[in-house]
Parts: structure tokens; sequence; C-alpha cells
């Protein structure tokens, strides 16, 4: 059961891993997200959503590239589903496009974008997968955005809303229930810096949105549980945080990207309550919490996701005392999007969430690595370096395990290749290479390792 590259793939310098820690009920999977794989952006009754606006602005996305084809997945979903099948992964994360299911962002269901889901989700039941669902991957309604996009209150009980109209419909047939994806990521990157969309520069905003995805977060999970939802939980982003040196402007910087990207999220959902020391950073800046909201945040879920893709290493600038931090490197190779590659962060992240935090189920609901793949003359994409981080992240899992942490799934992203956000394609990170020019789809060495292992899990396991 342990030391699975010696019998399994020679010639690649794997990590060992051993098998055993994982439980037989393990949920191995894969992860994609509607706007990134699904094209069909106005099939019907589908309407725009902000990234569907950004990425046709001049010079936002890569390339100019758009979502408007993608990885075509809304007309190729029967042969996704069986790509999953055929890998042998037994979960599936995917997500709902809210313009599809409620094109204005308020009032009725669109029955044909629901539909659209409702036969997703049947055809991963007709293959023996466990449909993993997301509500909310970044693609805001954009009528939302313009009646003010999260920075705006009233977008928190409008995403409750579109959680309550998904749950009556597939609420027979979904388990696992995951509001968002990454709420830092849609609050900092899409109202802070700007570089994904909406693309607004507004410090105040960021923080607002933030606060309003927890809030819609929280009221979401009362929806669902209202209805009868099974298990309901939300993924973030979160970071391993090291300062490059003990300098103390290294540390301090440690302190506020800790503070920001882990425990401005972590604390209100598990202790009820933003860290004192962040709201002392942002001060008059975070003024949107009202008497109550942090009540409704920290509703009770039943397990947390976890994406973890680098460990953060910060330095101070040339300011001291400033609020900016910068960000250096402990010198480790990189993926190709820049990341450097530390599966001991993953361990510390997992270790960190359950000693502090909760002892809920936790789940690595993404983890992965872009790389340059190339098409072989025999037709093959030989990704030795993405099999090898994976199995880096998979052997840092099992660690966690062994440490005692509650840790019941792993997904790789993705399943395909796709649209990258501010990337365009230029980046890839599927089991499964897609010639975008064909569509044709081509499983990756790793795509082939994934599935070798789990079958050896599982099959160990019997
Ligand atoms: C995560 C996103 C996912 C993908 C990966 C690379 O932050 O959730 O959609 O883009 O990064």
């Amino acid at each position: 059961m342990t030391d699975l590259q010696t019998r399994t793939t020679p010639g690649l310098d794997l990590a060992p891993i051993d098998l055993a820690a994982f439980p037989p009920n393990f949920a191995w999977g894969a992860s994609t997200a509607a706007y990134q794989i699904e094209g069909a952006v106005s099939a019907d009754g589908r309407t725009p959503s902000i990234w569907d606006t950004f990425s046709h602005l001049p010079g936002r996305v890569r390339d100019g590239d758009t979502g408007d084809i993608a990885a075509d997945h809304y007309h190729r979903w029967e042969e996704d589903l069986d790509l999953v099948q055929q890998l042998g992964l037994p979960t599936y994360r995917f997500s709902l496009s809210w313009s599809r299911v409620q094109p204005t962002g308020r009032g009725p269901a669109n029955q044909r974008g629901l539909d659209f889901y409702r036969r997703l989700v049947d055809g991963m039941l007709e293959r023996g997968i466990t449909p993993w669902l997301t509500l909310y991957h970044w693609d805001l309604p954009q009528e939302l955005e313009d009646a003010g996009g999260w920075p705006a209150r009233e977008t928190a009980q409008r995403f409750a809303d579109y959680a309550g109209l998904v749950v009556d419909a597939l609420g027979d047939r979904v388990d696992d229930w995951t509001t968002l994806n990454e709420p830092w990521c849609s609050a900092f990157l899409g109202y802070g810096n700007g570089r994904h969309a909406p693309g607004r520069q507004d410090p105040a905003a960021s923080l607002g949105a933030a606060h309003h995805l927890l809030l819609g977060h929280g009221l979401a999970t009362q929806a669902l549980r209202a209805r009868g939802a099974e298990r309901i939980g939300v993924t973030l982003n979160l970071y391993a945080v090291t300062p490059e040196s003990e300098r103390p402007g290294d540390r301090e910087a440690a302190r506020r990207v800790d503070g920001l990207h882990n425990r401005w999220f972590l604390d209100p959902l598990f202790r009820g309550s933003y860290p004192d020391d962040v709201r002392t950073d942002v001060g008059d800046l975070f003024s949107a919490e009202q008497p109550g909201d942090a009540h409704i945040i920290a509703t009770p879920i039943d397990l947390l996701g976890v994406n973890y893709y680098t460990r953060l290493v910060t330095t101070a600038t040339a300011y001291p005392g400033s609020a900016t931090v910068g960000f250096g490197d402990l010198g480790l190779p990189r993926t190709s999007m820049g990341w450097e590659v530390d599966g001991s962060g993953l361990t510390e992240v997992l270790g960190r969430v359950g000693r502090d935090y909760t002892q809920i189920p936790l789940y690595v609901t993404e983890n992965g690595a872009a790389f340059e793949d190339r098409v072989g003359p025999d037709g093959t994409v030989h990704d030795a370096a993405r099999t090898e981080y994976i199995a880096d992240h998979i052997a840092a899992c099992a660690a966690a395990r062994r440490d005692g942490v509650n840790l019941q799934g792993y997904f790789v992203w993705s399943l395909l290749d796709n649209f990258e956000w501010g990337q365009g394609y230029a980046k890839r990170f599927g089991l499964v290479y897609v010639d975008y020019g064909t569509q044709e789809r081509i499983v990756k060495t790793s795509g082939r390792w994934f599935a070798d292992l789990i079958r050896r899990h599982r099959g160990g396991l019997l």
C-alpha cells in the first residue's frame, strides 16, 4: 500500500504515499467551475455574468480570451462525465452558473437553466459519481453587479434566495452543498486590486464585499438547512504564511497577510467575530457589519472546503510601518503560475484549521498545478511535473491524517484544462488536456496516475 511510485510509474520522481492513511470512503475527486468550462453563454436564457462583461473588456484577460466557448462543456457534458467515470473518480465538484438559473439575479428560476443542471446531476448519479455542488464560483449575474454587486448588502439576500431555488430543484439528488468558492478572491481580486471581475479598485468596497459574501453564505446556509439540504459547507483559499526572515517587518507582513487571507474568514465562520488586529489594520475602511450579522455568518456548517496551491512568503516593503507587504520565496521550484511548490504548507494549513478552528470534516476541494503541457508525437500528454505535484500534496494529506486531522476528501483542480480567469487559456491545470481548436480531450499522465491511485486505494481496502 505504500510507495506507489515504484509500483506504478517508473521514471517519475513521486513522493511515497501511505494510502492506508485514507479511510475507505475517502472522497477522491476533481473540480471544475461553470464559467471556466461551460461556454454556451447565451444558451437557454442565460444572461451575462460579471465574468462575461469583464472578459470582453480590452486588456483585462490575457490574449483577450473569454469564456464564450471555453471547453464547451454545456454541449459535451456527457462525454465529460464519461471521462470522470473512466478515471474512476467517486466524486465530481462543479459549480452552477447563477445567470443560467436566475438570469436577473432575482425572481423566479429559469426552468431551462435548472434543467441543464438536473440533467448533469442525473448523469453523474447514473454513472455512480457523487455530485459536489458549489452554488457560487465567482460569476455574479451582471444585473446584480449593476445594482451594487457584493459591496451592496442586498446581494447577500439575493444569494440566499438563489440558493433556495437550487435546493428546491436539486435537493432530492444532491447531498453535498457548498455555498461559496474562495470569497477572498471574489472580494479582494474583484473589488480590491481589480484583477478579477468586476475589476473594481476600491479597498472599502472590497471589505464590504467580503462581509456580504460571508453574510450571504450564512443566509444561504440557513435557507439550505431549512429545505433539508444534507451537508453544507463553504470553500476557502487558505495559505501557509511564512515571513521570509525573522526581521520584524517580514513578521509583521506575515501577520497582516495571514490576517486578511486566512483569519478574516476563519474567525467569523468558526469563532463568531472578526480578528481584532485586522479590524485595527483596516480601521474605518470596514463599516459594513451590522448587529446580528456575526451570528448569521457563524451559522453551523457540516464541512469546510480548503483550496491550497502554495505557501505565501512575506517581506516588508521599503516603507517601514506602511500597510504594504511584499512577497518573497523560499527558492523552491515553481509552477507556470509562478507559485512555489510546497506540499508541507498543505499539511500545515489542515493542521492549523483542525487545531485552532474546527473538528468538522475538512476536504481539500482544490489542489493542482499549471505547467506547459505538450501533446507528444504519440498523441499523449506526459505531464510529469503535475503528477509529481499532485503526489506531493496527497502525501501531505496523508501526513495531516496521521497527525489526527479530520480530512475526508481530496479533489484535483481541475478535471479539464479551462479558462483560467485573468490568464485565459494560457494556463492548463487539467488531468485531461483540451485541444481548444477541436475540443478533443486527452487524458494526461497525471490523470492516469490519479485514476490508478484511486483504484489501488479502493482495491486495497476491499
Ligand atoms: C482557484 C480557483 C479556481 C482555479 C484555481 C487555479 O483560486 O478557485 O477556479 O482558477 O485557482
